[in-house]
């Protein structure tokens, strides 16, 4: 999974090109490249590192040019070398290539083009596509014939897009199950893996579904379907997402904006339309089964939610991590799946649904991106408006969707009788109380966590607990630090520690245990049950924990007190510290907090 950016523009794009490869960088950033046209010649230029560095070095912005593509890679096939970064040129220099996917039959197509005496540069699945380009408009002098020709060869993922010597005003662009869009300004064009690569300049937005291509140029574009050739009418999508929100605007790092943005995150859910959660609700009350569904974090947000659909309606939904349905969901026409994803673009989340519409199950998806593949998939979207989330670490795209999922479980709570109409009422002011009581908590608590995680910062390895809804808390705290401090974090029910993992404890290992309110009295003492096993091994245990009785300094070797709040939204506030102490960790050991190792936001590829 890549970035796709590319403009075509009446004065030098160079500048907006630049800009529109950073805003997605957090899709990968193995390597950059560029292709930009120069006169009637191709330059292209390309390396391995982050796109800030390469632009530097390669001093980019001193070029100029009207048209241009440029490419942030996260590699898939091919080491990370300058060979293998993108753009992807033809034998003869013509085309430029860049592409988001993979081409699952390139072995194929590449062994046909070497026997057709075609000399290969890299070791990608991708530079197929500019030798197939240059064959075919050798054989049909035409440029859309050779794209088409092409397309219908490729199996598997792509977005991909090219400039061509042979056309210099237009950018030719395609998609099949990876994101491509384009952005429509006057004078102006522009295509993009998604929204953030133009929209400092448009709102407007053309989404490509599956199976089409698009012919750009700076006043006007086409869109046709590859298969049957024919022009689509495409409508333009506005965009609602501020520019504003996607900039730094004074953190250190947009994890931690985005972090101290929860608090606004809680009101916009509550604003989210009743109506919408209501038809997720019914849909779940019809469904034989409901299954939940999401990978990575979001994973972790079906399994929280199927403690707040068990707890506050009285059902129990399976949660799936989505690269897993295949081989478990039964699913026919009573089934539901209901997907969780803050891109919409998720290869094994979308493979899910897909799975579950070919059972002609219903389907539903809470989604952050508008108009992304899941978005417009699903028989039902609840979008949940959380704004551009840029950070890799997904932080409060998924705090959203929790609270989206304690919406719709009170909704369904009320109308399967399952609470009463004061329940529900009480419950909602916790979370109109919510906001407030975070936003205290980071004034007030951030300093102290950032100290407990730099006194802490070179523990290796950590065990996160937590019994009932706080176990897919402690297992989504446990992936932050994982993915961002690379440090060895694993999140666990506290009632499993005794069954095995206390053999572990010892004076390298340090636990951090989420620990529920007081008045949640069996999930208390059962926690509080967890942190003496460990107590009496001598194992190093911070309590994160709602009293204000006190320090207990017996029962933790640390401990972090937070403000005594409703059950509901305990969790939520426990899951914010654990946010922070991986943010903290990240930042005490210089990890890059914003683009860690290894990660990529959406993947794509399955
Ligand atoms: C990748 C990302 C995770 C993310 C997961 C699901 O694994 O690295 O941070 O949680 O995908 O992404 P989605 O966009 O579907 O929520």
């Amino acid at each position: 999974m890549c970035g796709i950016s590319g403009v075509v523009g009446f004065k030098n794009i160079v500048d907006s090109l630049y800009q529109g490869i950073l805003n997605l960088e957090y899709r990968g950033y193995d390597s950059c490249g560029v292709a930009l046209m120069n006169g009637t010649r191709l330059l292209i230029k390309k390396d391995v590192g982050e796109v800030e560095k390469f632009f530097r070095k390669e001093n980019v912005l001193s070029l100029k040019s009207q048209i241009g593509l440029a490419h942030t890679r996260w590699a898939t096939h091919g080491k990370v070398v300058r060979r293998n970064t993108h753009p992807f040129t033809s034998g003869d220099g013509k085309f430029a290539v860049v592409h988001n996917g993979i081409i699952s039959n390139y072995r194929a197509l590449r062994d046909q083009l070497i026997h057709e005496k075609v000399r290969f540069l890299s070791d990608t699945d991708t530079e197929v596509i500019p030798h197939l380009l240059e064959k075919f408009y050798k054989k049909h002098k035409n440029i859309e014939e050779a794209m088409v020709k092409t397309l219908n060869l490729l199996e598997g993922s792509f977005a991909l897009a090219f400039i061509t010597v042979h056309q210099p005003d237009q950018i030719y662009c395609a998609k099949r199950e990876s994101p491509l869009m384009l952005g429509i300004g006057d004078e102006i064009k522009f295509i993009g893996s998604d929204f953030n690569a133009f929209i400092e300049h448009t709102k407007n937005a053309v989404i490509l579904d599956d199976g089409e291509y698009a012919i750009v140029s700076r006043d006007a574009y086409v869109v046709k379907n590859y298969v049957t050739r024919k022009e689509v009418a495409k409508p333009i999508t506005k965009i609602d997402w501020d520019s504003e929100t996607s900039r730094k605007g004074g953190y250190p790092h947009y994890m931690l904006k985005e972090i101290y943005e929860q608090p606004q995150m809680v009101s916009t859910v509550l604003e989210l339309d009743i109506s919408d959660l209501d038809e997720v609700a019914d849909m779940i009350l019809k469904s034989d089964t409901a299954y939940l569904v999401g990978v990575g974090t979001t994973f972790y947000v079906a399994k929280f939610a199927q403690y707040v659909f068990s707890s506050l309606a009285g059902v129990f939904l399976p949660s799936i991590s989505s690269d897993e349905f295949v081989g478990l969901a039964n699913l026919n026409r009573k089934s539901m799946v209901l997907a969780i994803s803050q891109s919409g673009e998720t290869y094994d989340t979308l493979s899910a649904i897909k799975q579950g519409k070919a059972a002609h199950a219903k389907t539903a998806a809470v989604v952050n991106v508008m108009g992304s593949s899941i978005a417009r998939m699903v028989d039902k979207v609840v979008l949940q408006n959380s704004g551009p989330e840029i950070s890799v670490i997904s932080t409060k795209a998924a705090f959203s969707q929790m609270a989206v999922m304690i919406l719709i479980a009170l909704r369904l709570g009320l109308k399967a009788k399952k609470i009463t109409r004061g329940q529900y009422e009480k419950h909602l002011a916790s979370l109109r109380d919510l906001p407030g009581i975070i936003q205290n908590i980071l004034n007030e608590r951030s300093g102290f966590i950032h100290r407990i995680a730099s006194n802490h910062s070179k523990v290796r390895h950590w065990l996160y607990l937590g019994r009932g809804i706080y176990y897919p808390i402690a297992l989504e705290a446990a992936l932050k630090m994982k993915e961002v401090a690379y440090v060895h974090a694993e999140g666990m029910p506290g009632g499993f520690l005794k069954h095995g993992t206390l053999a572990l404890i010892d004076k390298e290992i340090y636990s951090v245990v989420f620990i529920p309110p007081r008045e949640d009295k069996f999930l208390y003492q059962a926690t509080i049950h967890s942190v003496e096993e460990i107590r009496a091994r001598s194992g190093f245990v911070l309590g994160i924990h709602f009293d204000d009785r006190g320090k207990n300094r017996d029962l933790f070797s640390e401990e972090l007190i937070l403000p005594p709040v409703p059950p509901l939204v305990a969790p939520l506030i426990q899951l914010v510290i654990g946010q922070l102490l991986a943010y903290f960790t990240a930042t005490s050991l210089k990890c890059n907090v914003d683009k860690p190792r290894f990660l990529a936001k959406s993947v794509t590829v399955g």
